[in-house]
């Protein structure tokens, strides 16, 4: 067996030689990374069988650790006061208000008195200028202000939502989105935002789900250091770069029942094998800074966790940049009743949470407690001391203000870009071909007349998306306006029903949550006579297209967890109405969450998953309904097929019985019943994680692995692959496309069950008609390891059953033995950990010129 340790179950490293050998081998990921050797390695250490895979305090972002920079901080901290120091911890939302309570305070007098160290939702360069001159010429030490902000899809360009994003399965996607906001936010005042989030969501009733890269960690890490990558660009400095902030710190996917806000309770196996990775990796990346989560986990609340904050963000993972809470996180430490006011904040703070978002507390009871002795000024000045890091590494103190620039343009060349990534975010479901008419999609270029109907098709704010701050839906180009353009007066149109029924829809059209709302009078709408009318236009057209959905800004996004997963309103009812007329009929789901589409799946042929697009919306459709785009987009979140699967996701753990064959109907027998199974649905996901079909085909050939036999050993030498995973993909098709290829495992045999499968490798390719590609997936330690009862990172011997393939029910499949080294088992170990020679001559015959005689 060989292992991994936490820093937290072991001590100091071993010697320089040793930290000489480590570092020539450290994870790519890390530049900064120095790893330590447990006292285990220590005695194995000249055939290298194990290696702390943990940073141990190694930085993760080397701008931050840069000495310049931190004589800066040192010879800052020095000058200020306790007020000063807390000031900088203190955030405030300056303009308007992205939760509940907003302060009516005045900002003016506080910058002034260095009372502030950050402000968020303050937009525009005139604004942040206004304060950043504040703080710049009135403050007493003249510290500028981060200005902070929600750019969750894009910035003034809003793209798709994160969760289409993580639907492309292209990491560049991401990246692209990110470095366009951070270039439109930056032109903003805007130098810090709160993105990515990367909390592993597998639950669709939580409306964060949204904001996520869906149910997997493999799929979300790869997404998450894009994000970061794209943010950042390695150099925060850089004019271009804001500072990303990795949220929410922890499992905040997690809660109980999909219900926002609620607790989290989870094994640390599970947290650590599954929940933390994106962090991790977004960790890794660099990320400068990490937003703490409103949830408890393990009954201690996120906010005030020092396992989470300290040990294992710190200590474990060796992040250097600052934590803030979230929006009034630390005061509402007061509802977990873990405290009083100064109590809660003197636990967040000591925890690791080094900013108060607008929660006016570390504000207000902090400086007593420091006076006092009951806070250590050194906890004090180590939050004070990272968030200065990032200011000096932003160049903040250098250039604090924004020149202010040209109004924002949706120009060409950003409509393309949006429109090229929310092309690639669409997932076409379902295309059976329909009898007399063949495959719906796509449509031929000479259509005669074409029925668009449903409330998402012409609903500008809504299919822009969920959670934008500097968005405007009057960019947005709806889908009745981009097949207007395509089809002229071939095109009908209805409305067809409301995205809410009768008063909820009036309310709706009255309510904004972050500012003043105003009452609508809205007439209410007659879904029955809309629906006539719908069915009407159906029936005088040859095809028609349904654009369903739900109220994105209204029950997506943060606090809008729901009971129920299908169309809202009378939505269902209009899709059934126009089915009923035997019209050909495409459904185009815009959502920014897994719906309930068990009805649609089984009659309507053509289903296109298409999310909350953004301003491209109608182009992007348009795309790939007429086939000018090959769809390519993937699932990144299982959809389900009744709402009680939630949470639903394809990494399942194995159980002692297992349901195997049809489970469409009730059991008939006591081996069909006594199995994990429901009574009245099916386990499997209506559309599995994975999922997505194309206009052309994709053939896999048999894959292949390098090596048959591997000693468990090999692995522990680095984090570079020890095994190649090669096959063929070939386009059978008559057109050319792109598939997303992806590799699972299933570890047949370990000390602690693991998944049925999970993906450890993904790559998109483009193949022409008939072209072939050769695609190889390297495996090593980081994607074959898992944590044993001890949390340790492990491998073990066993077998992998390995699959590659389209989605995840790849079928063509491979397998990998791991084999004890029977050797190296059987040494002795030499009085002063030293292996015998007979082992150091196997270990050369294994990996000659390596670091066997070391
Ligand atoms: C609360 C949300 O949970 C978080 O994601 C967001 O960044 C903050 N509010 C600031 O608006």
């Amino acid at each position: 067996m060989l292992t991994v340790e936490h820093e937290s179950s072991r001590g100091a490293s071993g010697g320089n030689t040793i930290r000489t050998l480590l570092t020539q081998t450290v994870y790519h990921f890390s530049e900064m990374i120095k790893p330590r050797v447990s006292a285990l390695c220590a005695v194995f250490l000249p055939f290298l069988m194990c290696i702390s895979a943990v940073t141990a305090g190694g930085a993760q972002n080397a701008q931050l650790a840069s000495k310049e920079i931190n004589a800066r901080v040192e010879s800052l901290l020095k000058q200020m006061t306790t007020e000063e120091k807390i000031g900088q911890t203190v955030q405030y939302s300056a303009g308007f208000a992205t939760g509940p309570s907003a302060s009516k305070l005045t900002y003016d007098e506080l910058v002034a008195q260095g009372r502030v160290g950050s402000m968020l939702n303050v937009v525009g360069a005139e604004h942040t200028n206004h304060y950043q001159h504040i703080a710049m010429e009135k403050s007493r030490l003249r510290i500028p202000l981060i200005f902070g902000l929600d750019v969750i899809h894009g910035h003034h360009t809003t793209f798709p939502v994160p969760l289409a994003i993580a639907a492309t399965w292209d990491p560049e996607a991401a990246e692209t989105v990110a470095r366009v906001s951070a270039r439109e936010a930056r032109a903003d005042g805007i130098n810090w935002v709160f993105s990515p989030m990367v909390d592993i969501a597998r639950d669709a009733r939580w409306g964060r789900i949204i904001e996520s890269n869906g149910e997997d960690p493999y799929l979300s890490s790869a997404l998450a250091r894009a994000w970061v990558k794209g943010y950042q660009q390695g150099d925060l400095s850089n004019a271009d770069s804001v500072a990303a902030c990795v949220k929410h710190f922890a499992a905040y996917g997690a809660a109980i029942a999909g219900r926002d806000y609620n607790a989290v309770d989870m094994s640390e196996l599970t947290l650590r094998q599954i929940y933390l990775k994106p962090y991790h990796a977004a960790v890794e990346a660099g990320v400068a800074t990490v937003m703490t989560s409103f949830n408890s986990i393990n009954g201690v609340p996120a906010t005030a966790d020092p396992f989470t904050l300290t040990q294992i963000l710190r200590k474990e993972w060796g992040f250097n940049g600052f934590v803030v809470s979230d929006w009034g996180a630390v005061a509402e430490l007061k509802n977990h009743a873990i405290g009083d006011g100064p109590t809660v904040a003197r636990k967040a703070l000591e925890a690791g949470t080094d900013m108060d978002m607008e929660g006016n507390l570390y504000a207000t009871v902090i400086a007593e407690q420091v006076r006092s002795g009951k806070i250590p000024e050194s906890v004090l000045d180590e939050a004070v001391r990272r968030i200065l890091r990032v200011k000096f590494a932003l160049g903040l103190f250098d250039h604090p203000f924004t020149d202010v620039g040209p109004r924002y343009e949706p120009t060409p060349e950003r409509r393309a870009i949006a429109r090229k990534v929310a092309d690639e975010t669409m997932v076409l479901l379902k295309n059976d071909p329909m009898e007399g008419v063949g495959n719906l999609l796509p449509l031929p270029p000479k259509m005669k007349t074409v029925a668009l109907i449903g409330p998402m098709a012409d609903d500008a704010l809504n299919l822009e998306g969920a959670w934008t701050v500097a968005g405007n839906p009057k960019n947005v180009i709806t889908l009745k306006a981009a097949l207007t353009q395509r089809l002229g007066e071939k095109l009908l149109y209805a409305r067809g029903c409301g995205l809410l029924s009768g008063k909820d829809e009036a309310a709706l059209k009255g309510i904004t949550f972050t500012g003043t709302s105003s009452v609508s009078n809205q007439p209410i709408s007659d879904d029955q006579k809309s629906i006539a009318a719908a069915v009407e236009i159906a029936r005088k057209a040859d095809v028609a297209i349904l654009a369903l959905g739900e109220p994105t800004n209204w029950m997506e996004g943060e606090a809008s967890s729901r009971t129920t997963l299908g169309f809202t309103g009378a939505q269902e009812q209009l899709l059934e109405a126009v089915v009923a007329t035997g019209k050909p009929v495409i459904l185009v789901v815009l959502a920014g969450r897994p719906l309930e589409l068990k009805w649609a799946a089984g009659h309507v042929p053509a289903i296109l998953e298409a999310w909350s697009p953004g301003i491209a919306a109608g182009p992007a459709v348009e795309d790939i309904l007429f086939g000018d785009v090959n769809p390519s987009g993937k699932l990144p979140a299982s959809l389900p097929r009744a709402v009680g699967q939630e949470p639903l996701y394809y990494a399942q753990m194995p159980t002692g019985r297992p349901a195997r064959g049809d489970l469409s109907h009730m059991p008939r027998s006591a081996p069909e019943k006594f199995v994990s199974r429901y009574m009245d649905e099916e386990n499997s996901a209506l559309f599995p994680f994975g999922w997505g079909l194309s206009y052309t085909r994709f053939s896999y050939s048999q894959p292949t692995v390098d090596r048959a036999e591997i000693p468990v050993h090999q692995f522990a030498q680095d984090h570079k692959p020890v095994a190649t995973v090669g096959v063929d993909v070939k386009n059978s098709g008559s057109i050319a496309g792109t598939e997303v290829v992806q590799l699972y495992i299933r570890n047949t045999s370990a000390s602690v069950e693991q998944p049925l499968r999970e993906l450890k490798g993904f790559t998109r390719v483009a193949l022409a008609p008939g072209e072939t590609r050769h695609v190889t997936f390297p495996l090593g330690f980081d994607e074959l390891n898992f944590y044993n009862a001890e949390l340790k990172k492990t491998m073990e011997p066993t077998t992998y059953d390995i699959w590659v393939g389209g989605n995840s029910l790849a079928t063509a499949a491979t397998s990998l033995k791991i084999i004890e080294e029977k050797s190296i088992k059987r040494s002795r170990i030499g009085a002063r950990g030293q292996m015998v020679d007979a082992h150091i001559a196997f270990c050369n015959s294994l990996r000659p010129n390596h670091l066997c005689n070391r």
